[in-house]
């Protein structure tokens, strides 16, 4: 739940390092782990997740985000889901080079289900996902994909590089 007002110092993922970001939301924000969250049971209203899940031990962050919420209260999900016939040696590829271990959507209904929550909705939205690839490529043109590819190289070399595009195929 949103409180008082606050002039944020970096919203996370929102403004470049060492710039200050504006924020007009009545938000506080504040940074703690995932599976250790910093504030009392029965906090917020709602709670919700991006695409942060399946970097983690799902079963404690779910615990730690139902510990937050209070009774009643909502909780949303977005994040990654394999379709339902995706080999092991695919699923295990992705884990090697993200760091994720996604779910199939009735796997995220059945953790949902098993961490006692109700009026349970799960959505496969993938189709919107390749329909954000095509637009960003397009927005960003010929020129701005090779900055990017540029920037990836310097940073991570080229077996960052060959991860990321790995990582896209799959
Ligand atoms: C794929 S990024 C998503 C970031 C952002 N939510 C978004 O959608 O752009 C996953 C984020 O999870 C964060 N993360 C990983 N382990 C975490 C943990 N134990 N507690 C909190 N955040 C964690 C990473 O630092 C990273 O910023």
């Amino acid at each position: 739940m949103p409180y008082g007002w606050h002039r944020c110092e970096r919203p996370p993922n929102q403004a470049s390092p060492g710039k200050k970001a504006r924020c007009d939301l009545p938000v506080e924000f504040h940074q703690a782990n995932a599976h250790h969250l910093s504030c009392p049971d029965n906090t917020f209203d709602a709670v919700f997740c991006e695409c942060t899940l399946c970097h983690l031990d799902i079963g404690q962050a779910l615990k730690e985000m139902v510990r937050v919420t209070k009774p009643g209260g909502r909780m949303g999900i977005h994040n990654l889901c394999w379709q339902k016939d995706v080999p092991d040696t695919i699923q295990q590829r992705f884990a090697e080079v993200e760091k994720e271990r996604p779910e199939t959507l009735a796997g995220w209904g059945s953790w949902f289900d098993r961490m006692g929550l109700v009026e349970i909705r799960t959505v496969d939205k993938s189709q919107v996902y390749l329909r954000w690839v095509k637009e960003d490529k397009r927005r960003l043109g010929l020129f701005g994909q090779f900055k990017i590819i540029l920037a990836v190289l310097k940073r991570w070399g080229y077996a960052g590089y060959r991860g990321i595009r790995e990582s896209q195929q799959i």
